[in-house]
Formats: structure tokens, C-alpha cells, sequence
């Protein structure tokens, strides 16, 4: 059967397990596994702007031993020219994998559901389970075992990385808490799926409109944009001094809330005096350059994974 990783929880606990450990491996011995050699070509495909996923993939795949091939978006119009069943079927026949940010998770969906080959999500209006990898794996690497850690997200919960981080911590048996405007939550399903994978993982879930119960104590806090690619008509009514968000800025103030050492996380790119202040961001707690290194690390271990079909090369 043809492997996706779609959404956070098309791992399982075990498989997700796997992946970092494998990323970590590969992270020791950068160029020690080519499972990709022949070389075999990874198509990239991008509807929205990029700078880390392009990097992390393209070396990525070519440290693996494949082919990078970079596809701009904006010049092959998936689901204008032709729907994206027939480029998923075009596609398919080429490559061995295909790595695709996008909109709407549905195109991701039909991508797959045509593709005879391994689909990557590499960020969809819905989900950044990439991301979630490495941020997974960072926190590894700072603090060895996941289970029974606790992570807080703080601002937009109704965002992609937001949903991938109830999902991706939940399967690692983390205690995630989130919170965001009532007016920005998370999708109720979404959540439910989360609340599902902790009752197995002995994780747990949360959320709430406020920050302070949030970050208590936890080992790591999280944010994100207020901004989300596709929402710049809003970015000005967003980043306002009296938007819902505001009260969610990861200052210092909050952070001192958090453990002593807690853990600062940020995807990137990262708006100073917006969602993250400077101190925090380029503060001693900020682990967000080893998560941002992390993406090559990971993205290598889940393609090796996808394309071994799901047992570990
Ligand atoms: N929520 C952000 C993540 C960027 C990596 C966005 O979708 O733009």
C-alpha cells in the first residue's frame, strides 16, 4: 500500500517514534543512508511562497542520493489547466514521491487518492506536519522522551501549525495546551481526533482563552504567525493593537510562566513585537534555529519511511 503523510496522524505513535528516531540518526551521520540513489526524482511542488521547505526538501532529496526537481506552482496551475486527479496521474509516472504545499487539504487529498506514488504535505491551509516533525525533534534533542512532556501554542488556533500540534503531540503522548481567541479555535473534528489519539497515548489535550493557564509550568511554548500565507488581505486588522491576538504575544512576561527552561518554539518566518517579542525569539530559551535545521533532518526520515512503504530502511 502506497504511504501518505497527509495530516500529523497518518503516524502512528510507533511509526512517528520511528521517524525521529531515524532523523536523528540521519542527523549524526548526515550522509551515511542514500536509500534514494539511481538517482530516483522527488517532485516539490509549490502554490504558496517558501524558503525553508524548498531548501530543506531540495537537500534533503539530494542528500538521500534522489533528484530534487522544484515545480513552481504558479506556472503548472494544478486544478486550472487540468484537474488534480490528471496530474496526479501524470505526475505519479515520473517520480517517486511528490512533496506539495497547497491550499485546501482537499487538493492534497485528491493528490493522493491518484498518485501511485508516496504524497508529502508539505503545508496545507490545514496542517504543517513537517514542521511538526521537527519541532518534535528538537524538543527530543533538548530533552530526550516526549511522553509526559507539555507543550502550550500560543495565538492563531485555528491555523495549520495550531492543528498539527494537537495532533503531532497528542500521537507522541504529549500535554498539549492551546490557546487562542474563542473567535480563532481550532476545528472541533480536528480536535476530537486529538482528544481520541491521547485517551491511547496517555497524552492529553486543552484549550482555552487564556494564556497564562496555558503556558503553567509546560516544558515548551510554541507560536506562529498571526498572519497565515493566503490571510494578508487581513494583516492589517490581525497584527492591530486591539486585535484578539494581542493578548497572546509571547512576551517575556509569559514566558517566565512557563518551566524555568522551558523551550521556545517558532516555525517561521517570525514578526518581533507581533506574536514573539525580540528577547524571546533571539533569547537563550530559543531553540528556533535547531527546528529550523531539524526540517532537513526530519523531511529526510519520513521520505525514507514513505518510500520503504512504511517499514524503516
Ligand atoms: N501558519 C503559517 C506557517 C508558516 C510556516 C502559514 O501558513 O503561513
Amino acid at each position: 500500500m502506497t504511504r501518505h503523510l497527509l495530516a500529523d496522524d497518518d503516524l502512528t505513535p510507533q511509526e512517528q517514534r520511528r521517524v525521529l528516531d531515524l532523523a536523528l540518526a540521519m542527523k549524526a551521520d548526515r550522509y551515511a543512508r542514500r536509500p534514494l540513489e539511481g538517482p530516483q526524482t522527488v517532485a516539490i511542488i509549490f502554490d504558496k511562497p517558501t524558503l525553508r521547505t524548498q531548501l530543506s526538501f531540495a537537500a534533503g532529496v539530494s542528500e538521500l542520493g534522489g533528484y530534487p526537481m522544484v515545480v513552481d506552482g504558479d506556472l503548472a496551475q494544478i486544478g486550472v489547466r487540468e484537474s488534480v486527479a490528471d496530474v496526479a496521474r501524470v505526475v505519479g509516472r515520473q517520480v517517486s514521491a511528490i512533496v506539495w504545499r497547497t491550499y485546501g487539504q482537499d487538493r492534497l487529498e485528491e493528490m493522493a487518492r491518484h498518485a501511485a506514488v508516496p504524497v508529502v504535505n508539505a503545508l496545507t491551509d490545514d496542517y504543517h506536519p513537517c514542521q511538526l516533525l521537527a519541532d518534535l525533534m528538537t524538543i527530543r534533542e533538548h530533552r530526550g522522551d516526549l511522553a509526559g512532556r507539555s507543550l502550550a501554542y500560543l495565538g492563531d488556533g485555528a491555523n495549520n501549525m495550531a492543528q498539527s500540534y494537537l495532533l503531532a503531540c497528542a500521537t507522541a503522548g504529549m500535554h498539549v495546551r492551546l490557546a487562542s481567541p474563542a473567535s480563532h479555535r481550532p476545528r472541533a473534528d480536528i480536535l476530537t481526533r486529538a482528544e481520541r489519539i491521547a485517551a491511547e497515548t496517555g497524552g492529553s489535550v486543552g484549550v482555552t482563552d487564556d494564556p497564562l493557564a496555558a503556558v503553567d509550568g509546560v516544558d515548551a511554548v510554541a507560536t506562529d504567525t498571526w498572519v497565515s500565507m493566503g490571510q494578508e488581505g487581513e494583516k492589517t486588522s490581525r497584527q492591530a493593537e486591539d486585535s484578539p491576538f494581542t493578548p497572546f504575544a509571547l512576551t517575556p512576561e509569559l514566558l517566565v510562566r512557563a518551566a524555568r527552561d522551558a523551550l521556545v518554539l517558532h516555525c517561521l518566518p517570525a514578526y518581533r513585537g507581533f506574536e514573539i517579542s525580540a528577547e524571546v525569539i533571539d533569547g537563550p530559551q530559543s531553540v528556533v534555529w535547531d527546528e529550523a535545521e531539524n526540517r532537513l533532518h526530519a523531511q529526510k526520515a519520513v521520505l525514507a519511511f514513505l518510500l520503504s512503504g512504511g517499514s524503516m530502511p
